[in-house]
C-alpha cells in the first residue's frame, strides 16, 4: 500500500464536501471517441471505435466494471486518489527534477552581502513555522473557488500534507508517507495517535545537511535566533576539510536507482540516523552558492528546477521533502515542491505568503539582548563506502544529463492579458489553451494529446483531472488559421474560434464538475486489475496508449504576487508549457528536451506569440465589423460573480 496516512484529523472539514462522482459510462466512452478521433488515423479510429462500442456493449466488461466502481465510490471517500496518486507519480520511475516537481520562482532579490541573505533566509524560515502553525490550528480561511462556477467551497485538505509529508522511494513504487498532526487547537485533543509536529528543520549548505532545531525549551525559535543558528552552519559549513560527500545528489536520481542507492546507506546507523532526521523535518532549506547566471527569468527558473546539476547547487536539495525553499546567494531564490501531497495552487498560496511575510513589518524580531544562547545545529553524518562512492557518482553523472538537456523559455506576452480576452466575453482561460493549440499546430502541422490540469477541489480530498485541450473544435480553428492560401473569411474563422472556446469552456466545466474521463478510465482499469481480469481491449489499443502521451503539457497557475511557477515536460518529445495570466500581459514558461530534434522552447514561444496577436487581430476585426455590439463572442458566462 503505497500511502500511509496515518491520521485523519482533517475528516471532519472534508465531510462537508460532496464525493467525486463517477460519470456514466456511455458519456465518457462518447467523449473519449471524440477526444481521440481527429488525432489518430481514420484506420486506426475505425479499429478504436468498434472496441470501445464492445467494451460499452450492455453486458459487457465496461458495466461490470463500471458496477464495481460505483461500489467503489461508495466504500471510500474518493474512489480515485489512491488510483490516481500512485499512476500520476508513486508508479513513475523519472527523477523528480525536472520531470515531476514544480517551482516557484521569486523575483530577484538584492543581497548587499551573505548576511543579508541569510537574514532573508531567517525571514523566510520564520514564514514557515507561522504558516505551518496556522495549518496545524486549522486557522487557514476556506479556499472558495474563482472563475468558471466561482464560489463553492473548496477541499482543504492538500494543505494539511504541506510540512508533513515525505515521499519515499520504492523499486517499484514509491510510498507517499503523511503524519497528520493533530488540530493544535483542538480542545478535545482526540487523536492521541496523530503526530506532533516536527520541531526541526534541514538546512543544506554546501551540499552538507544540518538539522536546525526551532523549538527549545519548549519556545520556538524568533527570526535573529535563527539567523543566528544560519550563521553558525555556513560557518561551520565553509570548512573544507570537514566535508562530507554530496548525499542530497542521490534523491535527484531516477526513483529506483535512488530506492536502490537507499538500501545501501541504510545498512549504517549513521546513515539510518541522518534520513530519519530528514525524512520528519518540517521543511529543507538551501542555502546555495551563487550560480554565476545572469539572473533574468528562464536562469532563475533553471536554478530552481535542477540547481544546475552537480557542479552547482544540484547536490544541495533533497528531493523526496515536499516543500524546499531555496536562497541563492546571488539572490536567486524560491520554493521547490514535490508534486505528490499537493497541487501547484497550494504552493501557490504557501508562496505567496511567504513572500508577503519577507516584505511584511519584523514583528516577530526580537531585540537583540533576547536571543538566546542556543546550541549549534547539527552536522548530518554519513558513512561511505567504495560502493556508495561510486553511486553518488552515477547519480550525479544522470543529473548531469538531466540539466543539459533541459530546454526551458520564460517568456511574458506583454501585447494583452486577461482583461483584453474577458472584453471579448471570453474564458481567458479557454481562450490561452486554444492559443497554445494554435502555436502547436504552427510547429508540427497537427495536433497532439494534451493535458490541461483541472482542479476537482470541490470534491472530498479532490486533486485534479485533465481537460483534454486538443478538441476537434480547436484543430476546426487552427487549420483556416495556418492556411496560407487565405481561402477562409474572417467571419467564418471567429465563428471556428468562438466554437473552440465554448468546447474548451464545456469541457474545463465537464472536468471541473467531476465529469471528465481520464479519471474514470483510469478507474477502469484499476477495478480491472484488482478484479484481476486480463486487461481489457480499449486500454491496450494503441489509441488509449498515444492519449496518455501528453506531447503537450500545460496548466494554469495563477499568481497575485510578482513571482511564477514552472515545471519541465512529462515525455521525452513533448513540451511543459505553465501560464500565468495577469491582468495585462500574461507569462508562459514553456520547457522540452533539447535531445528532441522534433521540440523546441524557442520555437514553440515564437508559434505562441505569433498565435496571441493573430487572434488577437483577429477579434479586433470581428469586433469592428460586427453590425451591433450586443453580442458576446462566446456562451454565456456561468461564472458565480
Ligand atoms: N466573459 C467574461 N469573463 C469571463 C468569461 C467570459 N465568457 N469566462 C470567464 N471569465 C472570467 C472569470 O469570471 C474569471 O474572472 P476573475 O479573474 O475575476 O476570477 C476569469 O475570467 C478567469 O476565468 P477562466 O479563464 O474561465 O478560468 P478559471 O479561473 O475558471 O480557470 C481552470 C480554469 C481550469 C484553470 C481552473 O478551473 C482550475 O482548475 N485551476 C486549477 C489548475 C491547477 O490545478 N493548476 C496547478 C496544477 S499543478
Amino acid at each position: 500500500m503505497p500511502i500511509m496516512e496515518k491520521e485523519t484529523a482533517s475528516e471532519r472539514d472534508r465531510k462537508m464536501l460532496p464525493k467525486v462522482p463517477v460519470p456514466p459510462l456511455k458519456q465518457t466512452l462518447d467523449t473519449y471517441l471524440k477526444c481521440v478521433q481527429h488525432l489518430v488515423k481514420e484506420e486506426q479510429f475505425k479499429k478504436t471505435k468498434a472496441i470501445v462500442e464492445k467494451f460499452g456493449a450492455p453486458g459487457g466488461v465496461g458495466e461490470v466494471l463500471q458496477k464495481k466502481l460505483s461500489e467503489r465510490r461508495d466504500k471510500t471517500t474518493n474512489w480515485v486518489y489512491d488510483y490516481w496518486l500512485e499512476d500520476m507519480y508513486l508508479n513513475n520511475r523519472l527523477a523528480l527534477p525536472v520531470n515531476s516537481s514544480p517551482v516557484m520562482v521569486f523575483p530577484k532579490q538584492t543581497f548587499r552581502d551573505r548576511k543579508d541573505a541569510l537574514r532573508f533566509a531567517a525571514r523566510l524560515t520564520r514564514g514557515v513555522l507561522d504558516y505551518a502553525a496556522l495549518i496545524d490550528a486549522r486557522a487557514l480561511p476556506v479556499d472558495f473557488a474563482r472563475g468558471q462556477l466561482a464560489g463553492t467551497p473548496l477541499c482543504m485538505e492538500q494543505y494539511y500534507r504541506l510540512f508533513n509529508s515525505y515521499r519515499y522511494p520504492g523499486s517499484k513504487t514509491d510510498t507517499l508517507e503523511v503524519k497528520m498532526i493533530a488540530a493544535a487547537s483542538s480542545s478535545s485533543s482526540s487523536s492521541s495517535a496523530a503526530a506532533a509536529a516536527p520541531q526541526h528543520i534541514i538546512v543544506a549548505c554546501k551540499n552538507q545537511f544540518f538539522a536546525l532545531d526551532v523549538v527549545a525549551n519548549g519556545k520556538q525559535l524568533v527570526e535573529t535566533e535563527i539567523l543566528s543558528q544560519l550563521e553558525k552552519i555556513v560557518t561551520t559549513a565553509e570548512n573544507a576539510a570537514e566535508r562530507l560527500p554530496a548525499f542530497g545528489i542521490l534523491t535527484s536520481d531516477g526513483r529506483t536507482e535512488w530506492a536502490q542507492a537507499r538500501d545501501a546507506l541504510t545498512k549504517e546507523q549513521t546513515n539510518r540516523d541522518s534520513l530519519a532526521l530528514i525524512e520528519s523535518c518540517l521543511c529543507v532549506v538551501c542555502l546555495d552558492e551563487p550560480s554565476g547566471l545572469d539572473p533574468r527569468d528562464t536562469n532563475r527558473a533553471l536554478q530552481m528546477l535542477h540547481g544546475g546539476g552537480r557542479e552547482k547547487n544540484g547536490a544541495n536539495r533533497w528531493y523526496d521533502k515536499s516543500i524546499q525553499i531555496v536562497v541563492g546567494m546571488d539572490g536567486i531564490c524560491g520554493v521547490v515542491c514535490e508534486h505528490s501531497a499537493f497541487e501547484g495552487i497550494v504552493m501557490v498560496q504557501f508562496s505567496e505568503y511567504l513572500m508577503k511575510y519577507t516584505t511584511g513589518s519584523p514583528s516577530k524580531m526580537a531585540r537583540a539582548s533576547s536571543v538566546r544562547e542556543l546550541p549549534p545545529p547539527r552536522r548530518l553524518l554519513w558513512k561511505c563506502n567504495p560502493h556508495i562512492q561510486g553511486l553518488l557518482a552515477a547519480s550525479g553523472d544522470r543529473l548531469q544529463k538531466l540539466v543539459d538537456n533541459l530546454d526551458m523559455d520564460v517568456f511574458k506576452f506583454n501585447v494583452y492579458g486577461k482583461e483584453f480576452i474577458k472584453k471579448q466575453k471570453m474564458s481567458p482561460d479557454a481562450f490561452i489553451q486554444v492559443a497554445l493549440q494554435l502555436a502547436f499546430y504552427k510547429c508540427n502541422r497537427k495536433l497532439v494529446a494534451t493535458y490541461e490540469s483541472a482542479s476537482i477541489r470541490r470534491f472530498q480530498q479532490g486533486r485534479v483531472d485533465n481537460i483534454r485541450s486538443a478538441t476537434p473544435e480547436a484543430l476546426a480553428f487552427v487549420t483556416p488559421m495556418t492556411d496560407e492560401r487565405a481561402t477562409f473569411s474572417d467571419l467564418e474563422k471567429m465563428r471556428r474560434l468562438i466554437d473552440a472556446i465554448n468546447a474548451q469552456t464545456n469541457y474545463t466545466i465537464a472536468a471541473i464538475t467531476g465529469m471528465a474521463i481520464d479519471n474514470h478510465l483510469l478507474g477502469l482499469l484499476r477495478i480491472a486489475k484488482e478484479l484481476n481480469m486480463e486487461k481489457p481491449e480499449i486500454f491496450c489499443d494503441e489509441t488509449y496508449l498515444a492519449s496518455n502521451q501528453f506531447i503537450l503539457s500545460t496548466s494554469q497557475v495563477p499568481t497575485t504576487v510578482e513571482m511564477f511557477c514552472c515545471y519541465g515536460p512529462v515525455v521525452p518529445n513533448g513540451y511543459g508549457a505553465c501560464y500565468n495570466p495577469q491582468a495585462e500581459h500574461i507569462l508562459f514558461c514553456v520547457s522540452s528536451f533539447w535531445e528532441n530534434t522534433g521540440t523546441s522552447s524557442a520555437v514553440f514561444v515564437k508559434a505562441l506569440n505569433e498565435s496571441l496577436l493573430e487572434i488577437r487581430d483577429l477579434c479586433v476585426r470581428s469586433s469592428t465589423k460586427r453590425v451591433d455590439g450586443g453580442q458576446g463572442a462566446g456562451q454565456p458566462h456561468k461564472s458565480g460573480k
